[in-house]
């Protein structure tokens, strides 16, 4: 049996499907990105940092044999925020590749001045709405219109990046990004009930805090981290690599049933009222991002 029989036999779980996801040059975006490309999907790669976008597409290219999968990652330019940019990703997606499978809402911002009520400046809202919330919507929209066209197989995944923080409330405000978060969940819920018989699932990916730069260049003394990790049951951050895992699941045909959902994946945050005492235990997954001090 020749090597290319082999690897023909080899199926990934997003094996022949098409992903835009958004955010992809960081975090939770980054990881996906990796991993959506392992499990044999074509990736565009976008965000608004060309050049992060590129570093991921790299690190495709050096981790997994895509020529061997006849499988492409590209890097595309985008600021969500902005529709004409989204519509152009969605109409670039088709053009290189096609068709839509699975579209990532993941781009986000955290604005170091979003604070409560009554302190958060009317820019820093307008910026967090128009990135983590409009931002989403286009994304939904553009890839709904594509993923219509869609038959064998019909429709899609579309993943949207919320938070635990809409669903529970912190008495360490930012209320902008909060409110931002509440909407998606609200927005994806009420996608998934109205495209349900279009095939389109649509979920919302609630993380806990996990260990990236949006929340680490926010959480930058001991005192700020250990206010938060005291409510965490696990006793420690998450890692990008453990939403990746989650989104896969939801890009996936493994979760053909659910649409809808609020998808937690938090340490058990959300589910706790009193947490444990003691060391943490777990040991958290490896990441794909390679710092770039990481030797090779
Ligand atoms: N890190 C956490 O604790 C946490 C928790 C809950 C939800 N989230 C959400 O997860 C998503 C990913 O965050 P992350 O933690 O991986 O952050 P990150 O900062 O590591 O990555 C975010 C990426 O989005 C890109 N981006 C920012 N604005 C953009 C725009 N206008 N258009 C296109 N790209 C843009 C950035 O360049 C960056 O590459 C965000 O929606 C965030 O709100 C993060």
């Amino acid at each position: 049996m020749s090597i290319s029989s082999v690897i023909k036999d080899i199926k990934g779980r997003l094996d022949g499907k098409v992903a835009i996801i958004t955010g992809a040059g960081s975090g939770i975006g980054f990881e996906s990105a990796v991993l959506f490309a392992r499990e044999g999907a074509d990736i565009v790669a976008a965000d608004i940092n060309l050049k992060s976008a590129e570093a991921v597409v790299e690190r495709i290219k050096e981790k997994f044999p895509l020529n061997a999968f006849n499988r492409r990652a590209v890097a595309y330019k985008v600021d969500v925020s902005k529709e004409e940019e989204v519509k152009k990703l969605v109409e670039f997606t088709l053009k290189e590749f096609g068709k839509l499978n699975i579209m990532f809402n993941n781009a986000g911002i955290m604005h170091p001045h979003d604070d409560n009520c009554l302190n958060t400046d009317e820019k820093v809202w307008d910026l967090t709405m128009n990135i983590n919330l409009k931002g989403v919507w286009y994304g939904c929209k553009y890839a709904i219109e594509a993923m219509r066209k869609n038959n064998n197989p019909k429709g899609g995944s579309i993943i949207n990046t919320a938070s635990f923080v809409g669903l529970m409330g912190a008495a360490t405000p930012q209320l902008a990004y909060t409110a931002s978060k509440g909407a998606v969940i609200a927005l994806s819920r009420e996608l998934a009930v109205t495209h349900a018989r279009e095939c389109i699932r649509v979920n919302s990916l609630c993380p806990g805090p996990i260990r990236t730069p949006l929340l680490m260049d926010f959480l930058n003394t001991d005192e700020k981290k250990n206010r938060r990790l005291i409510h965490l049951p696990m006793g420690r951050f998450g890692e990008p690599i453990e939403q990746a895992q989650a989104a896969l699941f939801l890009a996936s045909d493994e979760s053909s049933y659910v649409t809808g959902t609020e998808f937690k994946v938090d340490g058990g945050l959300t589910a706790a009222y009193v947490t444990p005492e003691g060391p943490c235990t777990s040991v958290p997954p490896k990441n794909y991002f390679k710092p770039t001090s990481e030797k090779k």
